[in-house]
């Protein structure tokens, strides 16, 4: 029997490559080229499924033009990129990759909200620009990670890990808001408590989102919830670009209504917002929560395995609409 065919639409580590290649005839984007939706469509066309990352975006008109594709493999635990709705009216399964960098993301996110709040970027910017040439009482005084209050929105498993990080690491007061309250034995494991978002805003030293992107979601931080917010707080978003009003923040980070930023995902990344790049009281990364180089092995593993579980028995790992199986 021919082996299924499958695009993978971006570069991957090589030894996944030949991993997939094992199961699969394999179309890979080892150049890295970016591609536009209509060269996406004609690479998917033959193809059986897909191998994406958080940039590929599936959609109903590419859902339209491929008819022969039957699951899209993503690496990474968000799925914005993939209009779920579209997938399943099409039978297309959507998978992600959930689980494998949960600890790793909640390293970075503590990471970032060390780095803001002791003003590490805008240091090492000043000391590597010559400028450090005395002793000064203030010089760089940020604010305390340390039994301060932290502000969790969405409280999944990464939430959950920056909680734990907190309480139990840093002895912080951990305050969360989440869709669904956590339950009594999960809260107490995390040492949270359940918060009000406003509430949330009002009291937290360091807010922290964590919350997945939806049209729900879009700009769950705008002005006026900066408004809200202690002018010592924090903003950390490891969550997705868009769940900021990046310009509203930009403005706030300037007049100082709030004291630091660190961010790591933007609205229309890889573009940023020109003011955020002005402002100095913000630390800025490209979307790299995830990248270790374990974690990321794992990621693209278990996006291979979805695709070679889907394909051997109808039986993938992390399906996102399972319903579709039953179709098959
Ligand atoms: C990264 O942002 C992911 O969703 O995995």
């Amino acid at each position: 029997m021919s082996k299924p065919k499958i695009l993978v639409a971006r570069e991957i580590f090589p030894e996944m490559i030949t991993y997939l290649e094992r199961h699969f005839e394999v179309e890979a984007n080892q150049q890295d080229e970016s591609w536009s939706k209509s060269q996406l469509i004609e690479k998917l066309q033959g193809k059986d499924g897909a191998f994406t990352t958080g940039g590929d975006r599936i959609d109903a008109e590419v859902l339209a033009a491929c008819p022969g594709l039957k699951i899209c493999a993503n690496m990474a635990v968000g799925y914005n990129n993939f209009d779920l709705d579209a997938m399943t009216a099409a039978g297309v399964l959507a998978t992600n990759a959930p689980d494998v960098l949960t600890e790793t993301t909640a390293d970075f996110g503590f990471a970032l909200l060390m780095a803001t709040a002791r003003r590490i970027s805008e240091s090492e910017h000043f000391l590597r620009a010559g400028k450090w040439t005395k002793w000064s009482f203030d010089m760089f005084a940020g604010s305390d990670v340390h039994g301060s209050t932290l502000g969790i929105l969405g409280m999944g498993r990464i939430g959950q890990g920056i909680a734990k990080r907190g309480a139990h690491g840093f002895g912080m007061k951990v305050i969360y808001h989440n869709r669904s309250r956590l339950d009594a034995a999960l809260e107490a494991e995390c040492k949270a408590s359940y918060a009000s978002k406003e509430e949330l805003l009002r009291t937290a030293d360091h807010v922290v989102l964590v919350l997945p992107y939806s049209p729900a979601s879009h700009h769950t931080i705008g002005a006026s919830e900066l408004a809200m917010m202690k002018p010592t707080a924090t903003l950390v978003n490891i969550a997705r670009g868009g769940i900021v009003d990046d310009a509203a923040l930009a403005v706030a980070l300037r007049e100082k209504r709030i004291a630091a930023a660190g961010l790591d995902v933007f609205e229309g990344e890889p573009k940023v917002h020109p003011d955020l790049l002005t402002v100095p009281n913000v630390v800025l990364t490209p979307h790299i929560a995830s990248a270790t180089v374990p974690t990321r092995l794992a990621m693209a593993k278990l996006a291979a395995d979805n695709l070679i579980g889907f394909f051997k028995e109808n039986k993938p790992l992390t399906p996102l609409n399972p319903a579709v199986l039953a179709t098959k």
